[in-house]
């Protein structure tokens, strides 16, 4: 069975409270139970969030090196300024698939959530749809050939 890290970075766990118009009022917790429940027999999924930039490199390299078979991240506002995970997610390329995702659609938002650091070094990414932004991405890398 494949196993599948969900990485949340910054104010994700906040979650439920936070900006709710856009967000919606699940919990962090609420959204990645029910993910993970979804997939139970076909990917175990497994989930961590962290507001610090170093720590979410640090958990792309473990899970690179942990053998995962991909990573479904969501980087927040990190997204849009990180180069040093950008970095990250091209040092695992072409081994430890990463599928960017966003709640939120990010290009119908301000200019600058328009810009993705991250997205050319991802296979692929998925705004928009919620917490089955989530889903999506881990059924991306269910599919065939997300290697
Ligand atoms: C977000 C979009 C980002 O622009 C923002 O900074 C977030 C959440 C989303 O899931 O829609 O923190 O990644």
């Amino acid at each position: 069975m494949k196993r599948i890290l969900i990485l949340n970075g910054p104010n994700l766990n906040m979650l439920g409270t936070r900006e709710p118009q856009i967000y919606g009022f699940d919990t962090l917790s609420d959204i990645m139970e029910r993910t993970a429940a979804r997939f139970a027999g076909r990917a175990a999924v497994e989930w961590s969030q962290s507001n610090h930039e170093g720590a979410l490199i640090d958990a792309i390299q473990q899970a690179h090196a942990g053998g995962y078979d991909g990573i479904v991240l969501n980087a927040g506002a990190y997204t849009h300024t990180s180069l040093a995970i950008a970095d990250a997610i091209a040092s695992v390329h072409g081994i430890t698939p990463v599928v960017e995702v966003h709640l939120s659609n990010t290009a119908a938002r301000e200019e600058i959530r328009r810009r993705s650091l991250i997205a050319p070094v991802c296979i692929g990414s998925i705004a928009g749809f919620g917490a089955d932004s989530y889903v999506l991405g881990v059924e991306s890398l269910l599919m065939k050939n997300q290697r």
